[in-house]
């Protein structure tokens, strides 16, 4: 089978693939054939060395595939079921414990990028029903991290104001489940073309944080100088603005590091708008089937910006890396029908 790995040394023009055996199942464990994967922040950062992985390692924690065997103690998966990988494996309802962070798929362990993947049955998510494989590789972390920062860390709630920050994965799901709560979005992007497209999905008022670099400010006026309910911060380096945006006992859940993992942060105004500020780690178990019942009932299709078939894995991590996109982008392992743009 075919596993897309960093071998000797890490970036990402040494992203590889190479054949390896199929992995055999335990009792608990279940074998599934991958159809889709999607790629996150994280697998650039892991390539590229930020964490100093352990080499050889296998990419990945987003992938999608049919289930072809189960071990004899499996109780909740059949043969030709589509599954989704859950990336914090042993976070399976409560709270996060630091235990769990060891058990991060493509991060502490080997990843999911691979033709075929064995992992528990605990580590496997049915996929919502009105979803295609492409659409729901999208779910393990963008759109996990979004109904977390949404939902359970952010409680946003009906009537309520929600900034977001780029056009990413997790933004652009953040988008669509504000949208079916009843919050108003306010979104800001480097692109005006993507703002567009942020507006045909519901977005209430946009903003392009290039052209307006006083955005937070702006985000104050558009709503008539009381500020957001909840920001969900993407740059951390520009936190002094998502402050600036911030309504009285607002709640700013932190989920990215897009602008670097360190700044100037005044304690000041935190304590005189009685902010609360939480991190979000992207979800547990028990949230992701929550987030499936939500999605299916509201019939939500993630936005997957392209589709790559694997022989271009690296046009599609450049063209990730160069953050052309407008949510998702995804890998698919075999050619299948599909309604998204393909390369
Ligand atoms: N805490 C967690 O559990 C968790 C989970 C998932 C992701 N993350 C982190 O969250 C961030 C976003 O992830 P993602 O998957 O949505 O990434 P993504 O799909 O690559 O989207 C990133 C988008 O953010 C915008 N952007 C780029 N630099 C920015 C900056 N300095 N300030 C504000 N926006 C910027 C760009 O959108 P425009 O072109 O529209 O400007 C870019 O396309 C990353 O830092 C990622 O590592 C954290």
């Amino acid at each position: 089978m075919k596993a897309v790995l960093i071998k000797n040394e890490y970036g990402l023009g040494n992203v590889t693939i190479e054949e390896q055996a199929i992995p055999s199942i335990r009792e608990n464990e279940v074998l599934v054939k991958v159809n889709a994967i999607s790629f996150n922040q994280l697998d650039l950062m892991i390539a590229k060395g930020a964490f100093g992985t352990k080499l050889p390692h296998i990419l990945g924690s987003d992938a999608v595939g049919i289930v072809e065997q189960i071990g004899s103690d499996v109780l909740t998966l059949n043969v030709g079921d589509l599954v989704a990988t859950h990336f914090i494996q042993s976070w399976q309802s409560g709270g996060l414990k630091p235990v769990d962070l060891k058990s991060r798929l493509g991060t502490a362990v080997q990843g999911v990028f691979s033709e075929y993947i064995t992992l528990p049955e605990s580590s496997l998510v049915k996929i919502p029903s009105n979803l295609t494989a492409e659409e729901a590789s999208s779910l393990p972390i963008a759109g996990l991290t979004a109904w977390e920062a949404i939902v359970n860390a952010g409680q946003l709630k009906p009537g309520q104001t929600v900034l977001l920050q780029g056009t990413g994965g997790v933004s652009i799901f953040a988008l669509q489940f504000a949208k079916t709560i009843g919050a108003k979005v306010i979104i800001i992007s480097s692109s005006d073309e993507k703002l567009e497209k942020a507006k045909q999905l519901g977005a209430d008022k946009t903003i392009n944080y290039v052209t307006n670099p006083d955005w937070g400010k702006m985000v104050l006026e558009l709503t008539g100088g009381k500020g957001v309910d909840l920001a969900l911060e993407m740059s951390w380096a520009e936190i002094g603005k998502t402050i600036e945006a911030m309504k009285l006992g607002g709640r700013i859940a932190v989920v990215g590091l897009l602008g670097g993992a360190s700044t100037n942060l005044s304690v000041f105004d935190i304590i005189q708008k009685c902010l609360s500020i939480v991190g979000v780690q992207v979800g547990s178990k028990t949230a992701f089937e929550d987030m499936n019942r939500a999605i299916e009932v509201n019939n939500m299709t993630p936005v997957i910006d392209r589709v790559f078939p694997l022989s271009e894995l690296s046009e599609a991590l450049t063209y990730f890396d160069e953050g052309k996109h407008f949510g998702k982008v995804v890998l698919t392992w075999v050619a299948v029908p599909t309604r998204h743009p393909q390369r």
